[in-house]
This record gives structure tokens, C-alpha cells and sequence, in this order.
């Protein structure tokens, strides 16, 4: 079988990482027999410094037209680099906040999973790791406050600045559906995160989650404020299975899921739509004080790339080798730095590439 995957390598350590996942996919592919064709786009700060815009049309359209979407990442740093010169919306994020609008990718999977492994890179008391925990945060992408109308204005000779938070039925039930989905084939439970002791976004979001739960009696629904969530998610991680919840909410809880997995380096993400096409990144960004020195960890975007196989193109044998060619790698104790632990063998990105490929083949 041929594919057609749109590459978006993007800024910083995006490169170094994408290309390690290609290697990865072609080893693969090699094996369980299919092929993969690569088109490479450009957004964010790479677009700008071609197009002077972090994204054009013909790139989404590009994108649209492919089987998948796989990125590296982009963005620089915002106190040296000249694409944060520009006006926000023809900054670099601006780009990837409009191919996921543009391509409908409301639904953001982030599976938090941690390895065995990796439990010496784990920040937490062993008491409460435990046997380890295994979550997916199911966050919505497309709407709340990184879509609503903003503006900054000036109010008898002071600056005033108004972001909204906007959610529709629709777009809570949608994303509902996905969640419980996929708690169904894990261990059948939902956690919807909001705050519903202030927002109305908040009290709308509980009551149509709740109507969605109603379809899906075989998997329990718990409601939990966003603020008592941070907190259990360093204080009991294990009690999660699925985390469903809003835009910026889910932004900020992965970022803190991640690190209790031991990096965020680990944090693979798939964006959806309601077809089989999606955009699959690692969580992190693009780490531009590390960028084409080899430190990158590379095995967020190799485990995004296995999420690709398994949920665009429905080749799942393809993506359990390479999530077992990743802990195999970790058992045989090669680490990048930012997992590293005594004992271990630091490699490169580049190596650390190689040797999940090889245990592919
Ligand atoms: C993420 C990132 C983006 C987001 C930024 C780069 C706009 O933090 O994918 O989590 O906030 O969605
Ligand atoms: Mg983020």
C-alpha cells in the first residue's frame, strides 16, 4: 500500500525529530510492507522566513489533500528571534492554531503513560507511582479561548485586553463522544475537567457531557474542577483513565501529565476531525536552545508517528512495533539526556533513531 503524508518539520529541534520518525516509518514500512510518500510543507517560523506568513492556503490545502500530517514543531525564542517581532497573528503559533481550525482537528489525544522503565525519571514519590499509571487526556482544540473574538483596546488612557470563551452544544458533544469512545476500550472511565463553580462555558460543557454519558452506561463519568485536577494529577495520577476537558485547560494539564511520565520529551499527540485524517505532533515544542545539537529527544515524534499508522491509516500491526521497538530500547537503556538515569547510555537524537529502527527490522 502507498500513503501520502504531508511533513511539516517546522522550527527548532523539528527537523532532528521528523527526521527520526521517517527513519522509523520507513524501517516500518520495509517490514510490514507499505509505503510511505513525503511531502514536505513548510509552517510557522520556516514559512515566515520564505512567505512572510506562518502558514498560506496552499499549504493547508496540501495538508487536506494528503492521508496524514505528521510535524515536528514550530516556534522560536520569543525574546530573540525576529518572527516574535511580528503582530501575534503572523507570528509563528499562529500558523498551527489555523491549520487546526482549518483542517476541523477538534479532537487532541495525548496519551500520558508511564513506562516502566522510565520510572527514575518519574518526579514522584515512589508510594505514589506505584505500579505506574497510563492516561489520555482528551482535550478540544478548536474552540474556547484560543478561538474566541480578542481584541485590545484603550479605555480612558488605559489598555484593556478581552479574550472570550465560547463553546456550542455541538462542539461539547463531539468532543464528548471521543472521549467516552475511547474509554471504552481502555479502562471505562471519564474524568471531565472544567470549572463549573464559575464559567458558564463551564456549566454548559458538565450538562452536555452528562447527556452524552447517558449513550455510554458502561463507562463511568466523574466531574473534577481544573484546579483540584492539577492537584491529583501529582497526587494520585493513577485514579485516571480518560481526562476529557476544554482548549486551554487541556493545554496546560498535558504539559503537567507529561512531566509526571518523566519528560515531555515522552508526549505523543494525535489531532482528529470526524474522518479518518489527522495531524499527529509530539506535545512538546521546539526547544530552539537545543536545536541541531543532537540533544533532542526524539521518541515523542516517533511514538505521534505510530499513532498516525494506527488511527489514519489503519496499520496497527506497524504501529505496535514500533511502540514495542521504543520500550525495547528503554529496557536495553539507552536514554537522551533529558531521561537519563545512572546506569543508563546517553545517546543522540540521531542514535537514539538508529536503534529504534533496528529493533523494527
Ligand atoms: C500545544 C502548544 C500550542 C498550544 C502552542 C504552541 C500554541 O502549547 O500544542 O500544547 O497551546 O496549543
Ligand atoms: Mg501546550
Amino acid at each position: 500500500m502507498n500513503y501520502n503524508i504531508a511533513v511539516i518539520a517546522g522550527d527548532g529541534i523539528g527537523p532532528e525529530i521528523v527526521r527520526e520518525a521517517r527513519k522509523v516509518l520507513d524501517a516500518a514500512g520495509a517490514k510490514y510492507g507499505f509505503t510511505l510518500h513525503y511531502t514536505d510543507l513548510l509552517m510557522g517560523g520556516a514559512s515566515i522566513d520564505v512567505h512572510g506568513i506562518p502558514l498560506t492556503d496552499e499549504t493547508i490545502e496540501a495538508a487536506r489533500k494528503s492521508d496524514a500530517v505528521l510535524m515536528g514543531s514550530i516556534g522560536g525564542d520569543a525574546k530573540t528571534s525576529p518572527w516574535y517581532q511580528l503582530p501575534p497573528e503572523k507570528r509563528p503559533e499562529a500558523g498551527l492554531l489555523k491549520i487546526r481550525k482549518s483542517l476541523n482537528l477538534f479532537a487532541n489525544v495525548r496519551p500520558a503513560y508511564l513506562y516502566e522503565e522510565l520510572k527514575g525519571a518519574c518526579p514522584l514519590k515512589d508510594e505514589i507511582i506505584g505500579d505506574g499509571f497510563d492516561m489520555v487526556i482528551m482535550r478540544e482544540l478548536t474552540g474556547g479561548l484560543y478561538f474566541g473574538e480578542r481584541k485590545t483596546v484603550e479605555e480612558n488612557g488605559e489598555k484593556k485586553a478581552i479574550d472570550t470563551l465560547t463553546y456550542s452544544e455541538g462542539e461539547i458533544r463531539r468532543i464528548a463522544k471521543r472521549a467516552f469512545d475511547i474509554a471504552r476500550k481502555r479502562r471505562k472511565k471519564v474524568t471531565s475537567v472544567d470549572k463549573a463553580n464559575v464559567l458558564d462555558s463551564s456549566r454548559l460543557w458538565r450538562s452536555v457531557v452528562e447527556e452524552v454519558a447517558k449513550d455510554y452506561e458502561d463507562v463511568t463519568l466523574e466531574h473534577m474542577l481544573v484546579d483540584n485536577c492539577a492537584m491529583q494529577l501529582v497526587r494520585d495520577p493513577k485514579q485516571f483513565d480518560v481526562i476529557l476537558t476544554e482548549n486551554m485547560f487541556g493545554d496546560i494539564l498535558s504539559d503537567e501529565a507529561s512531566m509526571v511520565t518523566g519528560s515531555i520529551g515522552m508526549l505523543s499527540s494525535a489531532s482528529l476531525n470526524e474522518t479518518k485524517f489527522g495531524l499527529y505532533e509530539p506535545s512538546h515544542g521546539s526547544a530552539p536552545d537545543i536545536a541541531g545539537k543532537d540533544l533532542a529527544n526524539p521518541i515523542a515524534t516517533i511514538l505521534s508517528a505510530a499513532m498516525m499508522l494506527r488511527y489514519s491509516l489503519d496499520l496497527d500491526e506497524a504501529a505496535d512495533a514500533i511502540e514495542a521497538a521504543v520500550k525495547q530500547v528503554l529496557k536495553d537503556g539507552f536514554r537522551t539526556g533529558d531521561i537519563m538515569s545512572e546506569g543508563c547510555t546517553q545517546v543522540g537524537t540521531a542514535k537514539m533513531g538508529d536503534l529504534i529502527a533496528e529493533r523494527i527490522r
